[in-house]
């Protein structure tokens, strides 16, 4: 870690930290299902509503410029942040999830035929599977899944082995939202560019976590939320190539996403507009655009070394605990950790933990493939960001030995 972490002046740029729950300190480990909010994000916000509230790419007047300047600075600077090509190759959306139904509509449905193969993981969310399962039934094509090892690891070999020149799309996280294991995004990738397939990339866990080049994995399309990202819920990005984008009909039809409209027929803007339908979230692209300069602020390698040593720290302290099991020990984790304690069920582990104070989610993560592969219903789940501290973990582990004793563990 180095020095210019100051954990102390980090916590305090995020107010909801300093609140009491049920008359306990706040300790907030539900950063997989949403990230708090920096000051600046919360600022940035209000500022845009305030004092510079107009629309987009619509009006000659002065504030609607001066709107459609910041929001195309924002389009650069999510580019830069995963180090895109060109700005045109980010795509606003509402979410991790409307970015993959987008690529499985405007790229899956005219590239797919009968008898085609998408391969997801195991280990994926559901809006990484749902979409492609509906993509598969529409068109006559199947959808196969690479298994994981026993501590959570994505089988490389036989992802190896699925692959074949059937296969049209590769779809897997960057890292798993039920277990934190992170995927070889970039290999997986290589391996099917081989094979002349595609890969998206559901970043929603990736992008708080690690830092990310989407040049450097080569992937095809990457997603990712921001309110996961420390930013406003209800904007998100999909990035995708150029070349693909271009080919790529439009997902929704509406205004700004046209180059011209006639009862004749209708011609379509240039991504990334093509795909932007309608008044986007343009404050929620500016809160995005904050948040960014926070977490560049932190330093994206800085998040990654200061989680990995809380993590292990946290994996340690928890293995103490009598009857619980660690579900997903894979070897490289962003800060997830799901685990079962003897056999109390999820949620009232988690109503406990909440008298206590400590939010988690208990549940199946909307991963429900995970949970079955385990042969768990649910599992109790500590998805940490980089202001968690040690105490707060301490705080998790006194709460657990109090729930055990609640239900004569
Ligand atoms: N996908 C979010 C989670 O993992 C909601 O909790």
């Amino acid at each position: 870690m180095t020095a210019s972490f100051d954990i102390a002046k980090i916590r305090r740029d995020f107010p909801v930290l300093g609140e009491k729950i049920r008359g306990k300190d706040l300790v907030y480990f539900d950063n997989g299902a949403t990230t708090q909010k920096p000051l600046t994000v919360i600022y940035a916000l209000q500022r845009y509503y305030a004092r510079e509230n107009a629309n987009i790419h619509r009006g000659v007047h002065f504030l609607s410029q001066q709107a459609t300047f910041a929001y195309e600075r924002s389009r650069g600077r999510v580019g830069q942040f995963i180090n895109a090509r060109e700005s045109s190759e980010i795509v606003f959306v509402r979410g991790t999830t409307e970015a993959l139904n987008l690529v499985a509509h405007s790229y899956g449905r005219p590239q797919l035929g009968p008898d085609d193969e998408i391969i997801v993981s195991q280990l994926e969310h559901h809006s990484n599977i749902v979409p492609w399962q509906m993509l598969c039934e529409e068109k006559g094509a199947r959808l196969r899944v690479v298994p994981i090892s026993d501590t959570g690891e994505f089988l490389f070999d036989e992802y190896e082995r699925l692959l074949s020149e059937r296969t049209r799309i590769v779809a897997v996280a960057h890292a798993s939202n039920a277990l934190g294991t992170i995927l070889p995004v970039k290999e997986i990738t290589a391996l099917a560019h081989q094979h002349g397939a595609i890969v998206v990339v559901d970043g929603a866990q990736g992008v708080p976590h690690l830092p990310v080049d989407v040049q450097d994995l080569d992937c095809d399309f990457y997603a990712f939320s921001g309110h996961k990202l420390f930013g406003p819920t209800g904007i998100g990005v999909l990035y995708g190539k150029q070349a693909l984008l271009h080919a790529m009909p439009p997902y929704e039809g509406g205004g700004s996403m046209i180059e011209k409209v006639s009862f004749d027929g209708t011609t379509y803007a240039p991504p990334p507009t093509r795909f932007e339908a309608g008044t986007p979230h343009i404050a929620g692209v500016t809160g995005l655009e904050t948040a960014i300069d926070y977490v560049n602020s932190v330093g994206k390698e800085q998040i990654a070394a200061y989680e990995a040593d809380l993590l292990a720290y946290a994996d340690a302290a928890l293995s103490e605990i009598p009857g619980l099991r660690l579900i997903g020990t894979a070897r490289e984790r962003v800060a997830v950790i799901s685990f079962t304690l003897g056999d109390i069920h999820p949620h009232d582990i988690g109503t406990v933990l909440d008298a206590e104070g400590i939010a988690v989610r208990a549940g199946h993560h909307c991963a429900q493939p995970t949970m079955q592969f385990y042969q768990v219903p649910a599992t109790v789940r500590a998805s940490l960001a980089f202001y968690n501290t040690r105490a707060e973990i301490d705080a998790l582990v006194a709460a657990l030995h109090k729930v055990n004793k609640v239900f004569g563990g």
